[in-house]
């Protein structure tokens, strides 16, 4: 971590701005006893990555309650700081030890990090600002989602951020952006990478890149365009510029949509350190109707008395994919017959609850060491580095070649659904060949087979290999009715053949990478021997064994309340809304049904953004 700026951000300035006319002050509390005489007409739960958003929206003009299990580190520079190593602990950063997952040899306990604080995963990630393609978007639509495709998703990525455009040092090392696509006055903060860094490892990154991938991979002119495919940038996105302080910051969700001055909402409360057990409902009155969500029953995370809120209009669930299905297992909302083995009263029959369940993997363990010739400080830039100063998105046919990419769409189109279904990872087996479908269909538009990226540390190099759109489906299960107890996350990783088919052949482009020069010209002799990765020419079976025994979670975990049809599945409308329910939405990662997101946050603020635009249309309807 570099010097730690000392900045004391006064969040909100009451009287100055009482003066001015303008709103009062955010209350940002951990003790209920404050609120009983509180009325509000939404409550969010969770107060990570969406739902600061959503509730921000919301607040303008409404009475909002959010319920975050974690705590306020606003002054933390351990987070705030962008450039703090990476995984260093903090008391956002925790755990969920994952049900055994495959290995090469049997089974693997792995461990996902995320995010419990307030900005949720936003303050502890890698702040990769990533966006879905236009591919993808296209087929979240076709599954069933009308109004999700790019262009009409587009406006709403634009609304949650204030993109800053490369300056011209960093414009000559290939930074790219189109105006057009971009938005110049939202909360989040988008920049390019500032210092700029490492441009020997640049120069030599991209010219191997397009050797390997044989001229197809070229410079992009936007990485948030849409059309990833085939493209690579000198640099990502990254979300951490802070316009007022004019340096790097983490814009976490916190700090953009809640702490800003000009963020403060005085119908707004954020109550932390309480974790929501329940979700309450009444009715319905008749067979057949709607049920109605009244509020949430609300506990201290280290453990205490229950005190009851109630929502007048809706509430919005924003706990994230691990955890939002889980609480509505609890409110007895999801699989009726796997509830009542719970001893848990069923009060809606929805088996998609925490099916369709699905992550990317990432191959990590690749470290490179840098040769003694080279010149260490114009590899590494000398000095603070985040993740991926070179990026590619390289397609399918990029990377598996005609044939190949035959062979996989083949596969994809005559899916077994049978792994899956005897998981329950899918409700149907027509759940997974309808993705499946739509995933060859993505591919074929211009779709990212994996991504590849290069990141510099003091003695080595990282090629890091990411899958983008993976089939295998795993589930999130309550196995207790007590809100302490983590639920049995399952992903199920690497569980398809045609995942691992891609996973073994970014494995193969990685040490492809790391034999050919420029880029080999930086490395030690035997790089790949001494990094552990397979040999150039090893058979599928050594890959597959390295693939199987090193991969790690993408730790983007999508899909466990899934915007579907009903009959697939589905949890939620292209409303969001739950089905079954008038008055309950889910935004937050859960939501997404397939992988199109490489990285996930940008397009989360976008489905915010979407979510509250939604909220606020049926609140001006039903005034
Ligand atoms: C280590 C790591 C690195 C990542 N790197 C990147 C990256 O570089 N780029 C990128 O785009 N994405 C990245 N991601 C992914 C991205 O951060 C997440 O997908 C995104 O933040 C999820 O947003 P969310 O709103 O769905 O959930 P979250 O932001 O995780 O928010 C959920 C919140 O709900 C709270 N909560 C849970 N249960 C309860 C309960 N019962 N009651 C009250 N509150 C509850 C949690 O404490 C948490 O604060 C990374 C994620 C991780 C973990
Ligand atoms: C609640 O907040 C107060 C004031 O910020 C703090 O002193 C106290 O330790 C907090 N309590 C818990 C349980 O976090
Ligand atoms: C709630 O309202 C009652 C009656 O007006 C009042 O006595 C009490 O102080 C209030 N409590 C809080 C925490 O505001
Ligand atoms: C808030 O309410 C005012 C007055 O009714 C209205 O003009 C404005 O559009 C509303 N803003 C939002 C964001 O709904
Ligand atoms: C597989 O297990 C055997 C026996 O326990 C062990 O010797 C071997 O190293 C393991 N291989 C891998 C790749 O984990
Ligand atoms: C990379 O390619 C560019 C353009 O072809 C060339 O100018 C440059 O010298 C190459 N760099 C290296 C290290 O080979
Ligand atoms: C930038 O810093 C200011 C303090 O000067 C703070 O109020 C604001 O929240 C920060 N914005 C982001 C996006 O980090
Ligand atoms: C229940 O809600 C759905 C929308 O989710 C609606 O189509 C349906 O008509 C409603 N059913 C009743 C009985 O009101
Ligand atoms: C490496 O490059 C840096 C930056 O150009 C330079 O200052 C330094 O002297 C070089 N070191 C060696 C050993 O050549
Ligand atoms: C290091 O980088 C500097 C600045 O880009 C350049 O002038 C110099 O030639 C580089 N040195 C080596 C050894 O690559
Ligand atoms: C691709 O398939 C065609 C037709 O089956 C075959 O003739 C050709 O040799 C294959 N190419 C490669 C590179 O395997
Ligand atoms: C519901 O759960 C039961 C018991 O776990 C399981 O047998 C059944 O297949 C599930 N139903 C669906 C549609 O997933
Ligand atoms: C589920 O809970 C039961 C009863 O507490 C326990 O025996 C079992 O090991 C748990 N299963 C898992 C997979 O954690």
């Amino acid at each position: 971590m570099r010097q730690a700026a000392l900045i004391f951000i006064l969040r909100c300035l009451p009287l100055f701005f009482t003066l001015l006319g303008l709103a009062d002050c955010t209350v940002i509390t951990n003790d209920t006893a404050s609120l009983v005489n509180s009325s509000f007409e939404y409550i969010v739960i969770g107060g990570g990555t969406t739902a600061l958003a959503v509730a921000n929206r919301l607040a303008v003009n409404h009475s909002v309650l959010v319920v975050e299990r974690g705590p306020d580190l606003v002054n933390d520079e351990a987070i705030n700081d962008p450039f703090t190593t990476f995984g260093t602990p903090s008391p956002c950063h925790f755990q969920i030890q994952l049900a055994p997952q495959m290995g090469f040899n049997g089974s693997r306990m792995i461990p996902m990090t995320y995010g419990s604080c307030l900005g949720g995963s936003s303050s502890i990630n890698t702040m990769i600002g990533s966006r879905p393609t236009y591919a993808g978007m296209t087929a979240v639509e076709a599954l069933g989602n009308p109004g999700w495709g790019w262009n009409e998703f587009l406006p709403f990525m634009q609304k949650s951020e204030t993109f800053h455009p490369p300056n011209p040092t960093q414009h000559a090392e290939g930074a790219n952006f189109l105006a057009v696509v971009h938005g110049f006055d939202g909360p989040v903060g988008v920049s390019f990478a500032q210092p700029l860094v490492a441009p020997t490892l640049q120069d030599a990154a991209k010219n191997t890149t397009n050797t390997v991938f044989e001229g197809a991979v070229a410079l992009s002119p936007d990485m948030g365009d849409g059309f990833s495919g085939g493209h690579y940038s000198s640099y990502y996105h990254h979300i951490h510029f802070n316009k007022t302080l004019q340096m790097d910051r983490r814009s976490s969700s916190a700090w953009s949509y809640l702490y800003p001055q000009t963020e403060q909402r005085a119908g707004l409360t954020v109550l932390v350190g309480h974790r929501i057990n329940t979700i309450s409902t009444s009715g319905p009155s008749e067979a057949g109707e709607n049920i109605t969500v009244t509020g949430v029953l609300v506990e201290p995370t280290g453990g205490g008395s229950s005190s009851a809120f109630n929502a007048s209009r809706e509430v919005v669930l924003s706990a994230g994919a691990l955890y939002s299905p889980a609480i509505l297992q609890r409110s007895g909302i999801g699989n009726a017959t796997f509830l009542q083995s719970l001893g848990i009263e069923p009060v809606l029959d929805l088996p998609g609850v925490g099916a369709n369940f699905q992550d990317q993997i990432l191959l990590t363990n690749v470290s490179f060491s840098i040769a003694p010739s080279a010149n260490i400080t114009n590899i590494t830039g000398g000095g603070e580095v985040l993740l991926a100063v070179v990026v590619a998105h390289p397609t399918a046919i990029d990377t598996l070649g005609p044939n190949g990419t035959s062979a996989m769409n083949a596969m994809l189109r005559n899916i077994s659904a049978e792994q899956a279904l005897s998981t329950g990872g899918i409700v149907g087996s027509k759940t997974l060949t309808t993705q499946a479908a739509l995933t060859a269909d993505a591919y074929e538009i211009d779709h990212p087979l994996i991504e590849i990226f290069y990141t510099p540390g003091p003695t080595a190099i990282n090629v890091w290999a990411q899958s983008v759109l993976p089939l295998s489906r795993g589930t999130i299960r309550i196995n207790s009715t007590d809100p302490s107890v983590d639920p049995i996350a399952d992903a199920q990783y690497l569980t398809t053949e045609v995942d691992m088919v891609v996973a073994v052949a970014a494995a193969r482009k990685v040490s492809s990478i790391a034999v050919t020069p420029p880029f080999s010209d930086l490395l030690v002799e035997n790089a790949l021997a001494e990094a552990g990765v397979p040999q150039v020419g090893a058979t599928d079976e050594e890959v597959s064994q390295w693939v199987l025994s090193t991969y790690t979670p993408g730790t983007h975990p999508i899909g466990s309340n899934s915007m579907m049809p009903r009959e697939l599945g589905g949890v939620v409308s292209p409303e969001l809304l739950v089905y079954g329910t008038t008055n309950l939405r889910i935004a937050d990662a859960s939501i997404v049904p397939l992988s199109v997101f490489p990285h996930t946050t940008l397009g989360l603020y976008g489905v915010a953004e979407k979510a509250a635009d939604m909220i606020l249309q049926t609140a001006t309807e039903n005034l």
